[in-house]
């Protein structure tokens, strides 16, 4: 039987806010996680306090690669950095250097129900028809994605709208353990950011599915990593229709991959879809795509160039990576103390 998620209350949380994110080092970043979380990062950190994570305990949750999870974790942090973030204003670390997303995760774990991480989608999603064969940190995903953001107490979460139900989640696991320890307004119940035209970005050959790095079709995404002439020709040859573009918003119903594009469009050029449409509304594609092409490739080709000036440099990047972990671990390290003094553990 699985306990009900307590009930959504106001938090009694006093503490300051705080900015938290984290990316996945598996495979290239693509225009998506740019748009639907990067670019929030970077906008951010000249407001608040925020910490930037490269998540690499949650990359080997579904293929295990050391050969390559060292050099990915680099190209995520080369990534943040090239599109922006500053590690001087930011705090940019590495998930496994800071050992209380592993130790909190663990107390979450006896905190999360089993229904409540039966329900997950992405689970359903990845793990497709063969749950039984899944790892159990697939399974746990998202308990230690609650961990992430309340090791530090982070009271905002920047993402993209696949990562609402985690961020639900998020929320249940502090307010339960809130409830639980008899430790009201410990934990804050933090708040995804998802707002913007970003928030979806679909894949280009499928209005329907979502830009992913697990698309077998290279054209269906573009990489932060892609050249001028490969981002130009992704974008041409992107899936539409043969009529022109609606005048209003109202005219993209049913039409997901014009959507897409118009939605693209907004978010590289900072406008909302109605702008987009005023000045593009009955033309065709034929006109639009070159210019939403140079658009993402004004937008797109300095973010490449960046990071392959950053990764030619592991040392260069290692050091702040290193850096970055020390001022996280001094984050989480008294709030870690508060826990196991709230939980009851031998000190
Ligand atoms: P990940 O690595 O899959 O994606 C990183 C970020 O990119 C966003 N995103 C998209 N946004 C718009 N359109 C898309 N097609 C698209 N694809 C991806 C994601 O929403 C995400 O914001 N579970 C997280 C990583 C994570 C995390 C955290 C995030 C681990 N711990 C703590 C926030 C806080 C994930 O797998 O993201």
């Amino acid at each position: 039987m699985s306990e009900a998620p307590p009930a959504s209350t106001p938090s009694s949380y006093l503490g300051p806010a705080r900015v938290f994110s984290g990316m996945q080092p598996t495979g290239g970043l693509h225009l998506g996680n740019y748009l639907g979380a990067l670019v929030k990062f970077v906008r951010l950190q000249d407001t608040q306090d925020c910490i930037y994570c490269v998540v690499d305990l949650h990359a080997i949750t579904a293929d295990a690669n050391p050969a390559t999870l060292a050099q990915q974790t680099r190209e995520v942090a080369a990534a943040y950095i090239a599109a922006g973030v500053d590690p001087k204003k930011s705090v940019i670390f590495v998930q496994s250097a800071v050992l209380a997303h592993t130790e909190l995760a663990w107390i979450f774990n006896c905190v999360a129900r089993m229904g409540w991480l039966e329900r997950m989608t992405q689970f359903k999603d990845k793990a497709g028809k063969h749950a039984e064969r899944s790892s159990v940190g697939l399974f746990d995903y998202p308990v230690l994605q609650a961990a992430d953001i309340l090791a530090y107490k982070a009271t905002h979460v920047p993402v993209g709208e696949d990562q609402k139900q985690h961020l639900e989640l998020s929320r249940d696991i502090a307010q339960k353990f809130n409830n639980d320890f008899a430790a009201p307004g410990f934990f804050p119940l933090p708040e995804p950011l998802i707002q913007g035209p970003g928030a979806r970005i679909m894949s280009l050959r499928d209005g329907k599915k979502k830009m992913s790095k697990s698309d077998p079709s290279d054209a269906s995404r573009i990489n932060l990593t892609d050249d001028a002439d490969a981002i130009a020709q992704k974008l041409k040859r992107a899936t539409t229709d043969p009529h022109p573009l609606p005048e209003t918003v109202e005219g993209l119903e049913g039409r997901p991959e014009v959507e897409n594009l118009i939605g693209i469009y907004a978010a590289l050029a900072n406008v909302d879809a109605a702008a987009v449409l005023a000045e593009w509304g009955g033309k065709g594609f034929g006109a639009f795509k070159p210019a939403l092409a140079d658009l993402a490739v004004a937008r797109l080709a300095p973010i490449a160039g960046e990071m392959r000036r950053l990764t030619a440099d592991p040392a260069a990047l290692d050091a702040i990576l290193r850096d970055g972990a020390d001022r996280a671990n001094a984050i989480a390290a008294p709030i870690m103390d508060d826990v196991r003094r709230i939980v009851g553990f031998w000190r």
